[in-house]
């Protein structure tokens, strides 16, 4: 993970390192576990550094030299080494020649590692970074670009680093391998800026260029250029880039966890207005694609975390309506399993970052097998829709929160429509659907309607020490990702069950310490449920269910009116489930929206 930044100014009146520390600022959802920023003064390297998040250092940079015009700097998720000033980034060479910034993993370290102590070279911290640099700085003898590929060459993993030279004060010099790296050159200033992410630049227009795996850039001055791995130059083409900052605010919510729950409602609103044609829904972006999706046999849908757990959920619905096998499969296992070659099959990559390390490399290791790709994804540019044939943004806007809420909804919604468009491809009507979709801004309302009642009965379980989230059917999946939201921001520790398998070895775990939130839905099937909700009393356990009326189980219930629905229940349950979660944590104490040892983009395996 982590976030990289480099900035080198050419005409504007900004300065370096406060410019870095505000596209660091819009990085830290890639990991905030520490941060640096480093640049050359007077000859040598000047470097800040903190344990944290970016605010920190913003105190120590503020009595740095004002005349600097270059710097790089990062945010750090810590992979190797713990969380430590020695282990922050920028890490400096053991020559105290070169600061680098890395995201990504040498998984050779060790080995270069014991190479150069060999040489004699000494090491201050634990990470493979340092290994990087030291590396560097071993081969450089006055020509980085060749030191720069002859280090390359021994490293294996994947890695977007960004380095300055004592040697050259006002260059930066960059390269990546299965790492996303930009370069945005400033159409107005001339000012050049690297970032792990686009978007991060100052709002302006760019001529951006994305580095490819193993090329290397050099940014001198406002010229950029690029070499091969050979240390040849290459010809390249920018593209247009235009940012327009909109910044996110809390708007009274005292975390944006809360805030972007209650943006769901007028989220679905958008989506549906956006994809309704006549009486049902349809997506523009596959309006070629009609002769494709009429020869697709297989669906398979690659995704991690909660977009693997929107996947899970919207599957028996995509495959009734459109009559096609459908798979769903997490990127991190996907890659390495064996598989059968099926012919004509659709892939649906979902990523709410679209830079997901898992996702994307499942992705790449069998896209030649596709017939076709469609990323469902909420970040435009974001390595995602640049792999995938075609891009379905998720309108769900800009989720700040580490924790996921409006972006799996989004993602449901838009696998139910895109289910919706696929069925009307292959000729069938689901005009049946529609009334019942239009509901959901209604029921979502009651949902809402309902928050100070879950609040208080998630201060009440907030004691526990346990938690099992059951369902059945449509429901299971929605308790995966209800059981996901509690542990990620509460810490503690929940398990997702079909309700049916209770009996088949959880319930040796029930007694009065362990809490069961139960997600009811209609007919026979809740019926089902509410039995082995009873075998759950009969031997202590606490329970609240969500949904489901009249029933005798458990005093703790909450129910909605969400009679329009029955299909897509599962919409109201999981922002139910969300809130839950959020009261939970918040009566703990947690640090909601920066959980510990998380971050919002996972870019390592
Ligand atoms: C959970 C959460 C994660 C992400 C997962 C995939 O709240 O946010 O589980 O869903 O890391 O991330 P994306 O969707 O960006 O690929």
């Amino acid at each position: 993970m982590c976030g990289i930044y480099g900035y080198i100014k050419a005409s504007s009146e900004k300065k370096a390192l406060e410019t870095c520390l505000d596209g660091l600022q819009k990085l830290q959802y890639r990991g905030y576990d520490s941060a640096g920023v480093a640049a050359i003064h007077n000859g040598s390297i000047l470097s800040f550094k903190t344990v944290g998040k970016v605010d920190l250092l913003t105190s120590l940079v503020k009595e740095s030299p004002k005349e600097l015009s270059a710097a790089i700097a990062h945010t750090r998720w810590a992979t190797h080494g713990r969380v430590s000033s020695a282990n922050t980034h920028p890490q400096i060479d053991y020559k105290e020649s070169l600061a680098l910034v890395h995201n990504g993993i040498i998984e050779n370290y060790l080995e270069v590692k014991k190479r150069l102590e060999s040489k004699g070279v000494t090491f201050s911290s634990e990470t493979d970074t340092e290994v990087c640099a030291n590396l560097i700085s071993y081969y450089y003898d006055g020509d980085m670009l060749s030191a720069l590929t002859r280090a390359f060459a021994d490293i294996n993993g994947s890695f977007a680093i960004v380095l300055m030279h004592k040697d050259f004060p006002e260059t930066i010099y960059a390269s990546a391998r299965g790492c996303p790296l930009a370069i945005g050159i400033c159409e107005i200033s001339g000012d050049v800026y690297i970032s792990s992410d686009s978007s991060s630049f100052s709002e302006s227009s760019y001529s951006t260029y994305f580095l490819q795996d193993n090329e290397i850039a050099k940014v001198d001055g406002k010229t950029l250029t690029i070499y091969d791995d050979q240390a040849k130059e290459k010809k390249i083409s920018l593209s247009p880039l235009t940012i327009t900052e909109n910044e996110t605010l809390k708007d009274g919510y005292e975390h944006f966890m809360l805030k972007e729950i209650h943006e769901q409602k007028g989220l679905i609103e958008r989506i549906l207005h956006k994809r309704k044609k006549q009486n049902s829904f349809y997506y523009r972006e596959l309006e070629d694609d009609k002769d494709l999706l009429n020869q697709v046999q297989h669906i398979e849908i690659i995704a991690c975390g909660s977009s693997y757990h929107a996947g899970l959920i919207a599957k028996e619905f995509l495959e009734q309506e459109t009559r096609i096998p459908v798979s769903v499969h997490l990127g991190s296992q996907y890659r390495y399993a064996k598989h059968l070659d099926k012919a004509n099959t659709l892939a649906i990559i979902i990523s709410q970052s679209g830079e997901t390390a898992d996702t994307l490399a499942a992705l790449e290791s069998r896209k030649e097998h596709f017939l076709l790709t469609i990323a469902l994804c909420n970040v435009e540019n974001s390595t995602l829709t640049r792999k995938a044939d075609r891009f379905i943004p998720l309108m769900a806007k800009k989720e700040v929160s580490v924790c996921s809420t409006k972006a799996f909804t989004a993602q449901l919604l838009n696998l139910y429509l895109l289910g919706i468009h696929l069925a009307n491809a292959l000729g069938a009507s689901c005009e049946k659907f529609t009334k019942e979709l239009l509901s959901l801004p209604l029921c979502i309302e009651s949902v809402y309607s309902k928050e100070k009642e879950i609040a208080s009965f998630a201060k009440e379980y907030s004691s526990f020490p346990y938690f099992f989230f059951v369902g059945r059917g449509q429901m299971y999946p929605v308790c995966l990702e209800a059981a996901l939201k509690l542990k990620e921001i509460s810490y503690l520790p929940a398990e997702a069950l079909p309700a049916g398998e209770m009996k088949h070895g959880p319930i040796a775990l029930i007694d009065e310490k362990l809490a069961t939130i139960a997600f009811l839905t209609k007919g026979e099937i809740a019926a089902k449920t509410i039995s082995n909700l009873s075998e759950i009393r009969a031997r202590n356990g606490r329970i609240l269910t969500f949904g489901g009326n009249n029933h005798e189980v458990t005093k703790d219930q909450i129910t909605f009116e969400t009679d329009s629905l029955e299909t897509f229940l599962t919409i109201p349950y999981s922002i139910a489930g969300q809130i839950f979660s959020y009261y939970l944590a918040k009566e703990l104490d947690r640090e909601i929206d920066f959980p510990r040892n998380l971050a919002k983009s996972v870019t390592v395996e």
